[in-house]
């Protein structure tokens, strides 16, 4: 063989080897289908990403993957706008009944879900993308599901410990000093004669209305609580 035909067919094989793998990755991003060029649709001043789909996003945003207790822009953004678009969640993830919740072409793996699981998720994906209720307290500051919930698609039943909102927010007694009312300090829902093991979410619902439930018993108090109505 002569030099120039061996430069030829190596040429040719490494043409071979890209065209299959850009083939496969088409085949299996969810995003390449809507979009041709990712760049047309990334913020302005990001950082410039190489082509490859969801996973080339993925090296960088991976809050999600890890279930972080931490905003999260990337999947806020992603969710709400496609959300706004009235885009199926299975546009972008494959939910196999029983299996597992993942995106399409990545190895990521959220935990089991059946198909009712799917169906409860989106409800509470549209109320925290525009309820006014906690969920969409945390939507509009950039919190996801998974900031949260953590590492595990939220099912039904599922709720947040107290420990995991004050991942976020506390201790208690940095809660408490802001909630106290300069008029009756001692009228504080986060002191009071509960205690400190109350669970959060007995007047901070995660996807309803908030409610004080200091109020049940004290009918003449005025409390307000973020999140109590549309
Ligand atoms: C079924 C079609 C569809 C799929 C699949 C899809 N998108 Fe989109 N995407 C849209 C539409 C429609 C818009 C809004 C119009 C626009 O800006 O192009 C949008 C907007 C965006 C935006 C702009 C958000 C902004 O700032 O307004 C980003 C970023 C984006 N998509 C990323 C992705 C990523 C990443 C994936 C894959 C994980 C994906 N999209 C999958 C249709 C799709
Ligand atoms: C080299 C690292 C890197 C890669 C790769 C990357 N990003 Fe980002 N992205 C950032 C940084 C840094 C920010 C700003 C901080 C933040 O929001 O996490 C950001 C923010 C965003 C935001 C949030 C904007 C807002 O609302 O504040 C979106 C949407 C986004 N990226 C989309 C993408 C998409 C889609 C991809 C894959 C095509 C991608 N990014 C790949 C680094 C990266
Ligand atoms: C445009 C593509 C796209 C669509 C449509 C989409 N998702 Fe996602 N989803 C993603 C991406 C990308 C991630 C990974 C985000 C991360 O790791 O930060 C993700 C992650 C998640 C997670 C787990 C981690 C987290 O960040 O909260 C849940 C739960 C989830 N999606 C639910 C849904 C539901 C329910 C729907 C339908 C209402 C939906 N998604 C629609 C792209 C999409
Ligand atoms: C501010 C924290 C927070 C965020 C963000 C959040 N949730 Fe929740 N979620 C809760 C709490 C708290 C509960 C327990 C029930 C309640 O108080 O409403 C819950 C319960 C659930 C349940 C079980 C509901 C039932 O009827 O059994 C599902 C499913 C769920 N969340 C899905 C989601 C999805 C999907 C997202 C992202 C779109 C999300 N959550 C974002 C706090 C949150
Ligand atoms: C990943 C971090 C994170 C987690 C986990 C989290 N939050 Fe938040 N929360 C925020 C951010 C950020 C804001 C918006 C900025 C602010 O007001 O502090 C917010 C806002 C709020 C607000 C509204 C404050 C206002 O004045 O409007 C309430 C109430 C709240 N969170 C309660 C909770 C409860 C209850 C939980 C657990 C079920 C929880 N949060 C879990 C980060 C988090
Ligand atoms: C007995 C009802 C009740 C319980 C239980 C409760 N809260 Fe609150 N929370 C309130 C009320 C009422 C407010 C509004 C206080 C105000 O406006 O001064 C509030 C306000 C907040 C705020 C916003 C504070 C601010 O000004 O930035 C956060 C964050 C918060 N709560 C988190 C939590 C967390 C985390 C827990 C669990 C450890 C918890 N709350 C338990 C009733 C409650
Ligand atoms: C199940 C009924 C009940 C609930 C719910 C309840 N309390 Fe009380 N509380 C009482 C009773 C009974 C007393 C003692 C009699 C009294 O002084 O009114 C009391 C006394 C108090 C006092 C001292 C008396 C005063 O008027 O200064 C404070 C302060 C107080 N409660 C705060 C709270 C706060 C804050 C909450 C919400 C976290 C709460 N309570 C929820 C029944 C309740």
């Amino acid at each position: 063989m002569t030099m120039a035909k061996k430069y030829w067919l190596i040429a040719m094989l490494c043409l071979g080897v890209l065209l299959t793998c850009g083939t496969a990755w088409a085949m299996t991003d969810p995003c390449a289908g809507c979009h041709k060029d990712m760049s047309k649709v990334l913020p302005k001043e990001h950082p410039t990403v190489a082509a490859g789909g969801v996973a080339q996003c993925l090296a960088c945003h991976n809050k999600g993957k890890e279930g972080a207790a931490e905003q999260n822009p990337f999947s806020t953004k992603l969710h709400t706008v496609h959300l706004s678009k009235k885009i199926d969640c299975v546009a972008c993830h494959n939910a196999e009944s029983g299996k597992s919740f993942g995106l399409k072409g990545d190895v990521v793996d959220w935990g089991a879900v059946k198909p009712e699981d799917v169906k409860l998720m989106q409800e509470k994906m549209n109320s925290w993308a525009s309820s006014g209720f906690t969920d969409n307290l945390h939507a509009r500051a950039g919190v996801d599901c998974a900031g949260c919930h953590g590492k595990k698609a939220p099912v039904s039943d599922d709720t947040v410990e107290n420990a995991r909102c004050l991942e976020c927010h506390g201790p208690v007694a940095k809660l408490a000093e802001r909630s106290a009312n300069k008029e009756f300090p001692k009228r504080n829902p986060h002191a009071s004669h509960y205690g400190s093991d109350i669970a959060c979410t007995t007047c901070h619902k995660g996807h309803d209305a908030s409610v004080v439930m200091c109020a049940d018993c004290h009918k003449l108090w005025k409390m307000e609580i973020p999140g109590a109505a549309k």
